[in-house]
């Protein structure tokens, strides 16, 4: 609807793809006090963590135009993928239950963590019917299966990420742009952003080019390099500028600019998805003191590659660094409380085989 989100104020033309009301907006921006004071320098964070009553997190951001296109085609079950811990599956699974949508998830198994575990347990509590599948193969395999048999089935990708959801965070960026000149925050410098499946950081370095924010994005890659890549990254930001210029052709096209602000940082990988590594739990620490709930597995490795980047670049004091919080930071003990493992099925048990 126009007017309803930053991205239809700026462009009322696009206000005829369809977009339904998924999060709380804006999310807050605040200084953290107890980083900047560590880093010597003014450190921000954009609250994402805070996008959703239930389960928040940059999902539920994408949701608003994938779900919008669910609704529009008339689907009731959605397919999709993951790991066991998958955010992704917990999110959609939330939102599906709001829409009246099932969702299937086809899962792989991963380094288990308390954190796996909690999603692994709220996937069941909130509907989903969790498939574990042995390899790649038989996962797409299987999925293609299901969608060929239910054809009230709608695939979603891996974390949402298709050009659909990066318009989610083409808004964010205009989001974000709307609170600069509010004033609520000063224009950043550069913003430190998780990369998986990449529409978090396409969708915000097309965004910020497009509404004229000089920031930088440094996305910290948490997945395998080769398919969480810098050129990966442009190909969907330009698939999604492509969705919005059929709709507008006024708007400029920004492909070749957008290179230029993007870096994509692999460094503090770990070496394997979900890998522990020594910067992520400093920075969950660090965090703390200024009551940050992060993990290990994304947003841990971002705040860590943040806080190496300033530790080795000398920077002018007045520089302004935006970390951008995508994890989910909503208290699941209600939900938690109500479910044990043995409620989940057989096969699942194993991953809490310490637990009596
Ligand atoms: C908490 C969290 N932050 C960030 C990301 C990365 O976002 P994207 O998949 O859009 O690159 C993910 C998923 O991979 C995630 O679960």
């Amino acid at each position: 609807m126009v007017g309803e989100i930053p991205l239809f104020r700026k462009y009322p033309k696009l206000a005829t793809i369809p977009w339904v009301s998924v999060i709380v907006s804006p999310t807050p921006v605040h200084k953290i006090v107890q980083t900047s004071t560590t880093l010597k320098r003014a450190i921000w964070v954009k609250r994402d963590d805070l996008t959703h009553t239930v389960y928040g997190g940059n999902k539920p951001r994408k949701y608003e135009f994938v779900f919008a296109d669910i609704l529009r085609k008339g689907k009731e079950t959605i397919v999709t993928l993951g790991s066991i811990g998958t955010n992704h599956g917990l999110a959609t699974a939330v939102t599906a239950r709001d829409f009246d949508l099932s969702t299937h998830l086809f899962v792989l198994e991963q380094p288990i963590s308390e954190g796996v575990r909690e999603n692994l347990l709220c996937h069941h509590f909130f509907g989903a019917k969790v498939h574990l599948m042995k390899n790649t193969f038989h996962r797409k395999l299987a999925m293609k299966i299901k969608l060929m048999l239910d054809r009230s089935s709608y695939f979603v990708t891996l974390g949402a990420s298709s050009p659909l959801g990066t318009l989610g965070f083409v808004n964010a960026a205009f989001e974000l742009k709307e609170q600069i000149e509010k004033k609520l925050i000063p224009e950043p410098d550069k913003l430190f952003v998780t990369a998986g499946s990449l529409a978090t950081c396409a969708g915000l370095v097309l965004g910020l080019e497009l509404a004229k924010v000089k920031t930088k994005v440094i996305g910290i890659g948490v997945t395998d390099p080769v398919r969480s890549s810098k050129q990966n990254t442009i190909k969907l930001a330009k698939k999604a500028l492509e969705i919005m210029r059929n709709k507008d052709d006024s708007i400029p096209d920004v492909s070749e600019k957008i290179e230029n602000r993007l870096i994509i940082d692999h460094s503090y990988f770990g070496g394997k998805y979900g890998a522990s590594t020594k910067e992520a739990l400093e920075a969950i620490d660090l965090a703390k003191k200024d009551e940050l709930k992060l993990e290990h597995t994304y947003t841990g490795k971002t705040l860590g590659g943040l806080i190496d980047y300033c530790q080795k670049n000398k920077v002018t004091k007045d520089e302004i660094t935006l970390f951008w919080n995508s994890k989910s930071s909503a208290d699941m003990s209600p939900y938690l409380n109500q479910i044990t493992y043995r409620d989940l099925p057989k096969e699942f048990h194993k991953f809490f085989d310490n637990e009596t």
